[in-house]
């Protein structure tokens, strides 16, 4: 017979403190108790799914210890939660005198009365976050990010596209904490000064782009950014400006005026047309294809003609372009792409490959692979 869960117990110094946290903090219900010679319990016995959660007395106070550490024997009490149910189990376990003291993607992690580690998990399913877009000038777009009641902002150029993210992020539960740049360009941290006001939250950005705005908290040599439950990882992007940087949350890569749809950043303010091949080809080159892209503006329309001007066979850049130009018709936003399906259109994300180099040679010599092809592509579309 395979091995099923059938029971965990716990040594509990003291018995009756143990019990009501287990019973009226996280709602486990009583099966059956144990009377110990004397009076009192010996054992008292509670119910999780088809198991148990065996609370059993012990003579001696636990010994304190780190919530992780090194040694081996690390044994946590698992119970199951609702992803939806994340944000109301942080209220309730900081109400009840037992706050979250370490948190992950999946798992919530406190302790009982005596220190036994105990995890509410929904894993595998993700909990709710709050992924917004907000369209403002032309063709720009501002992003709002949010979990668990934390919010930031990225590239607001616009204060009252900022504030009404902000505003809709509010209904949701979210507060604002930080506002974030990809780079210094005007179009996207034009909103910064008005923001930071409205809003009290420090402005994060390249210290390398100060030419354009003045960041609170320099990102230069962060590449892990925690901001209450949001965790952002800060990718350094170099070429359409000094301090260009990517943002990755979870499945989703914000890229900024780096990588568009079907296309790249230009290098004509105050850009460096070398830099940015490196990015492409080393950064951008190493991401998972899974990510979702969402870039600084909705460039798609332009740029898709240009790559079928180049590559009039490449069937995907036909299918994106179609897809763009609907959404368009519609007066909808293009729905985002991932890494993968824009490395399969996009010439800049393949300047490595020969085929490209190909493309370009038009008749003369083809540029070599990597760095002077993306150079040369590079040119074509400043001219094109
Ligand atoms: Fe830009």
């Amino acid at each position: 017979m395979p091995l099923a869960f059938h029971h965990l117990a716990l040594q509990c110094h003291d018995l009756a403190r143990c019990e009501r946290f287990y019973v009226e903090v996280l709602g486990l219900p009583v099966l059956r108790r144990w009377p110990r010679e004397g009076g009192g319990d010996r054992s008292v016995w509670l119910g999780v799914g088809d198991g148990f959660l065996a609370l059993e007395r012990a003579e001696e106070p636990p010994a304190p210890s780190e919530f992780r550490h090194g040694a081996a024997g690390l044994h946590l009490v698992a119970l199951r939660i609702a992803p939806s149910e994340r944000l109301a189990w942080e209220a309730r376990l900081a109400a009840a005198g037992a706050p979250v003291v370490h948190r992950t993607r999946y798992t919530l992690y406190v302790r009982d009365p005596e220190g036994n580690r105990v995890g509410l998990s929904h894993h595998p399913e993700e909990a709710p976050v709050t992924f917004l877009r907000r369209r403002y000038g032309q063709d720009n777009w501002a992003y709002l990010l949010a979990e668990e009641g934390d919010a930031v902002l990225v590239d607001p150029g616009d204060a009252e596209a900022g504030l009404a993210l902000a505003a809709e992020a509010g209904v949701a539960g979210a507060r604002v904490r930080a506002i974030l740049h990809t780079h210094g360009h005007l179009d996207h941290s034009g909103g910064s000064d008005a923001l930071r006001r409205r809003l009290s939250v420090p402005v994060m950005g390249h210290a390398a782009d100060s030419a354009w705005f003045a960041p609170d908290r320099d990102l230069a040599s962060e590449r892990q950014l925690r901001l209450g439950a949001l965790e952002v990882e800060v990718i350094p992007a170099p070429g359409h400006t000094p301090g260009s940087l990517l943002f990755r949350w979870g499945g989703r890569l914000l890229t900024g005026d780096t990588l568009f749809r079907g296309g790249s950043g230009n290098c004509r303010h105050g850009g460096d047309p070398r830099r940015l091949a490196h990015t492409f080809l080393e950064t951008l080159g190493a991401l998972d294809g899974a990510l979702e892209v969402h870039p600084g503006h909705d460039y798609g329309a332009r740029n898709l003609p240009f790559v079928l001007d180049l590559e009039p066979g490449n069937a995907e850049a036909r299918l994106a372009l179609e897809e763009v130009r609907g959404a368009r018709e519609r007066g909808e936003d293009p729905p985002p792409a991932t890494l993968a399906r824009e490395r399969a259109v996009n010439p800049f994300l393949r300047a490595g490959e020969p085929a490209v180099s190909a493309a370009l040679a038009r008749g003369g010599a083809a540029p070599a692979p990597g760095e002077e092809t993306f150079l040369a592509l590079r040119r074509l579309r400043d001219s094109w």
